[in-house]
This record gives structure tokens, C-alpha cells and sequence, in this order.
């Protein structure tokens, strides 16, 4: 399911817009039409030679809607809420799911309404709850809080509303309950544990597995996205038990969370560096963006990466993935946020049909190394 040119052109038209709505004062939503008006003439130059790709994405518009019988979508309505407009990694996902509702499957770009959660769940539950007031058709939703799933789910199921959950998991029993009691309800993600081997196994590849001073120990600090996340749980756990697996012994020097904000991880991995100067062998990165905070610190501190330390983060932001082909960073974990998205709007508008799906969809990382990460890029391109 990957993007064609085409598609990539107008995901990053529109991306330029919605950064753009986002920056202007008073607006708390935007729908994928205003977005469009902007995308559609930012990409015509480019798209307007790819008659080619035109009719690839056509294609694929096509077999989709085949795929997914016979709803029309003209006149149906998505909300969705995003945790918080200020993520690197969820503006990337936000982009492609209203590109591929739109695009792929002919949603009405006016009916694509896309809210900003602005980390605030009281204020995400609020816009929750005036979707449900307009009587939306099926709401996409990328909680603040994962553990506010069970009155959220319930608000939905009493309006007769399905619910697509996305990126930050609610608990298994939630998940179970939407099976059991016939809820439509479901979550669309990856299995983070995935992510945090992936992590360590990047380390156990180095020529020293980690230990480059050779005392035996891989010394480490990790910097954490939002604990309340399981992402950041998981991460966190089995990045560090990928190495414990393999027979290493590790010391943690510091756990910190940066909360996935680039800003953050610098401060924390400069002080770190301040505190523990050449002990630390390696920086786990719960994601990309704070990894590349953690770099700026790495390299103010006079370090380099993979010489005399390692660093490793997820998402495979385009600017990390250059770092690894650089040697800037050991590694990344490519976070299909193209697959998620797709498949987020391909379960909504099964929903719509009023079919049942399964209560959790997992997509799966790739393995970012120096081997790979030109043809990741390339694809990310
Ligand atoms: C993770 C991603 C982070 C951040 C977080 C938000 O999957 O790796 O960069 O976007 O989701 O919940």
C-alpha cells in the first residue's frame, strides 16, 4: 500500500495547508476541503506530467471501492480527533488518512472534519461529544488518554456511532468488552513491543553490542515519550530486553520522559551527557523526534555516534533515516503510519457498512539500519 508519486505530492501539499491552518489564531478545526484548495494547487505542477500515476491512483481508488462494496460515502461524515497537532509523527498520519478518505475512497473533503485534542482530554472530549451532537457517521479517534476508551466507546455505541480508534491503544479488557458486548468499536495500530526488540536488536548489531568500552556493562539512559502511552511502555521495556535476551548485562543510568518532543530530549540528553559524560554508551529514544533532539545534545557535547556512542529512536521521521545513512543514528524503526492510515479508513468504511471488524488491527514496523534505510527513504520520497 504505498503512496504513489502522485499521492505523495498532494500528502505534502497538504501538508503545507494544515500546518498552515493549524498556525492560524482561533481555528480550532479543519475541514480536508479548505486543506484540498491549497493542496490541489500546490500539487498541480507537480502531478500535472504524471498522467501515469493519475491513473494509477484512479486504479487504486477503484479497487478499493470494489473492495469495500457499495456504500456511498458522498454524504457521509468523519470526525477525528488528534491527540495533539504538535507531533512530528501524527501529522505525518493525520496527512494521509483526510489524502487517503478523500482521495482513495471519495469521502466529500467537506465531511472530513479533523479536530486538534491539544493534549487536553477534557477539551478532546468536548469536540467527541459535539461530533456525536451532529450526528457524524463514524468518528476516528486518537485519544489523549488511552483510559478514557471505555466512556468514550460508550458515548459513541449509545448514538449508534462505530468508533476507529488509532495510535494510542485502550486496555486489552476495553478492547475485549467491544467484542463481547457487540460494540463497534476497534483499535488500528502497531504492536509497540515490535518497535522497543527492533530497538535493541539494532544495538546487539553493532561490531561491540553495545558495550564499547568493553567492561561488559551497555550503560544506558533512555528517554521516554508519555508513560501514560503503551507505546513509551513498551518501548522502553523491550528495547532493554532484546539486550538482557541475548545474554548482555546493562545498567541503567537514567530514565526520563521527553514526552516524544524533540526540545525536551535535548535538555535531557545534554544534562545527562553533564552528568555521566563518557559512562553512557548508548541513548534509547522512545521516537525519532527525540532522538534528534538527542543528537543535537550528542554532538554539542563533542561526541560522535557510532564511534563512541549509539542512538537509536522509531517513526522513521525522513530526517532521522538521513541521519542513519550519515551515521548520525544507529537506527530507527519505520512506523507505518501509511498503512495505518489506510487501514483506519478502510475499517470506517466497513464500519459504515455495517460490518463487523476485527476489535484490534496490528500493521507492522520495519528494521531501519544503515543497510536499508536508502530504500526507506526512497519510499518515504
Ligand atoms: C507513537 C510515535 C510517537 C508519537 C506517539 C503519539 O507511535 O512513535 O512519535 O507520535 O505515537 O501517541
Amino acid at each position: 500500500m504505498r503512496m504513489t508519486k502522485k499521492a505523495a505530492a498532494v500528502a505534502l501539499a497538504s501538508m503545507m495547508a494544515l500546518s498552515l491552518a493549524g498556525c492560524s489564531s482561533g481555528t480550532e478545526e479543519t475541514t480536508a476541503a479548505e486543506t484540498t484548495t491549497a493542496a490541489e494547487t500546490e500539487a498541480t505542477e507537480a502531478t500535472e506530467a504524471e498522467t501515469t500515476a493519475e491513473e494509477a491512483a484512479e486504479e487504486a481508488a477503484t479497487t478499493a471501492a470494489e473492495a469495500l462494496g457499495d456504500v456511498d460515502l458522498s454524504d457521509k461524515r468523519v470526525g477525528i480527533s488528534i491527540y495533539q497537532f504538535n507531533d512530528n509523527f501524527m501529522t505525518l498520519y493525520r496527512e494521509e488518512l483526510v489524502r487517503y478518505l478523500t482521495e482513495d475512497l471519495g469521502f466529500a473533503a467537506e465531511n472530513v472534519v479533523v479536530q486538534d485534542g491539544k493534549g487536553d482530554q477534557a477539551e478532546q472530549t468536548n469536540q467527541i461529544q459535539n461530533f456525536i451532537t451532529q450526528q457524524y457517521d463514524v468518528l476516528i479517534l486518537n485519544l489523549v488518554q488511552a483510559s478514557s476508551a471505555p466512556d468514550i466507546t460508550d458515548m459513541c455505541h449509545e448514538a449508534g456511532i462505530p468508533v476507529v480508534y488509532i495510535n494510542r491503544e485502550p486496555d486489552a479488557a476495553e478492547e475485549e468488552r467491544w467484542a463481547s458486548e457487540g460494540i463497534a468499536a476497534t483499535y488500528v495500530g502497531c504492536d509497540a513491543r515490535q518497535s522497543g526488540t527492533f530497538q535493541g536488536e539494532e544495538i546487539l548489531e553493532t561490531e561491540n553490542k553495545g558495550d564499547i568500552n568493553g567492561d561488559g556493562v551497555v550503560s544506558y539512559i533512555m528517554i521516554q515519550g508519555d508513560p501514560e502511552n503503551v507505546d513509551a511502555q513498551y518501548r522502553t521495556e523491550y528495547s532493554v530486553k532484546a539486550l538482557t535476551d541475548a545474554g548482555m548485562e546493562v545498567n541503567e543510568l537514567l530514565i526520563q520522559r521527553g514526552d516524544w518532543d524533540q526540545a525536551k530530549a535535548q535538555q535531557i540528553a545534554q544534562d545527562a551527557l553533564t552528568q555521566f559524560g563518557d559512562q553512557i554508551e548508548v541513548v534509547f529514544c522512545n521516537n525519532d523526534a527525540m532522538a534528534l533532539g538527542a543528537l543535537q545534545a550528542i554532538e554539542a557535547a563533542g561526541r560522535t555516534v557510532n564511534e563512541d556512542i549509539y542512538l537509536v529512536g522509531v517513526d522513521a521521521l525522513t530526517e532521522a533515516v538521513q541521519n542513519v545513512i550519515d551515521g548520525k543514528q544507529t537506527g530507527t524503526v519505520f512506523n507505518d503510519h501509511f498503512s495505518q492510515a489506510q487501514t483506519a479508513g478502510d475499517i470506517a468504511v466497513q464500519m459504515l457498512a455495517g460490518e463487523t471488524v476485527d476489535a484490534v488491527n496490528m500493521v507492522d514496523y520495519t528494521k531501519v539500519t544503515q543497510e536499508n534505510a536508502q530504500e526507506i527513504l526512497d519510499m518515504l520520497n
